[in-house]
């Protein structure tokens, strides 16, 4: 029987602890519904007696991590994680990534830059040939002046949409308003980061690069592959 998102999402989640997970570690916590199962089983690993010490990469993961008892302390207090486990909107071939799509792409690039291995677990629905080509690039931008920063973001050939919430402009864990830019397709993922991050009012772009130590991927066949186990094969 085919698995659903759900179900894909709870078994990418729990074999990707599993794996990259040991006792002692320092564990940074992700943000979103695949997260979420990831953190239920940081949970129980933590029931059974691992000592670990967590950072969350969101308001929401910091609050479900503490009902668990996971012990999270502010990222300032540790000088690197071992492992971060963190959800993705888009993966391409080359374990590029887009992210940010629950609004947490600020903490969670903060995070990963402090991260030895980050890890990002996803269901097959997230892969894709070309970056942008289903979801859109998130933009963080500060609130002062943000129409000005959309007009700038714009002009590198997107549509950009203010995102909103309850009828309000969604606010990040930041205090800033994110702009969810829709290309038809990032022919230039590096170059096209080079452009959003020279604009004034940019906070932070969801374009996560050459941050990926390995890409774990759910499909509905019940499997989970390893990108960079695939990408180190396909190199002997
Ligand atoms: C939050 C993120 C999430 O990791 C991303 O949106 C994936 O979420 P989900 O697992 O719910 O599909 O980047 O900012």
């Amino acid at each position: 029987m085919a698995l659903d998102a759900n179900a894909m999402k709870k078994l990418v989640a729990e074999v990707a602890v599993d794996r990259y997970v040991k006792d002692g570690m320092s564990v940074g916590l992700g943000t979103g519904s695949t997260a979420k199962f990831m953190i239920e089983r940081i949970g129980e690993l933590v029931k059974q007696g691992y000592d670990l010490t967590c950072t969350a990469t969101s308001v929401q993961s910091e609050e479900l991590a503490r009902s668990l008892g996971i012990k999270v302390v502010d990222l300032d207090e540790i000088d690197h994680l071992d492992v971060t486990i963190d959800g993705a909107d888009e993966v391409d071939p080359g374990m590029q990534l887009i992210k940010g799509l629950g609004g947490a792409l600020l903490r969670e690039k903060i995070v990963a830059a402090a991260t030895i291995n980050e890890i990002i677990i996803a269901d097959e629905s997230k892969l894709v040939e070309k970056l942008g080509t289903k979801a859109p690039l998130p933009v963080e931008v500060l609130r002062f002046g943000h129409e000005h920063t959309r007009y700038a973001l714009e002009r590198q050939g997107c549509k950009a949409t203010l995102r909103m919430k309850d009828g309000e402009p969604f606010v990040t864990d930041g205090g800033n308003y994110i702009y969810d830019c829709k290309f038809e397709a990032i022919e230039k993922p590096f170059f096209l980061e080079s452009r959003i991050d020279v604009i004034p009012g940019v906070v932070e772009n969801g374009l996560f690069l050459n941050t990926a130590f390995d890409v774990l991927i759910a499909k509905a066949d019940g499997t989970v592959e390893s990108m960079a186990d695939s990408l180190a094969k396909k190199e002997e």
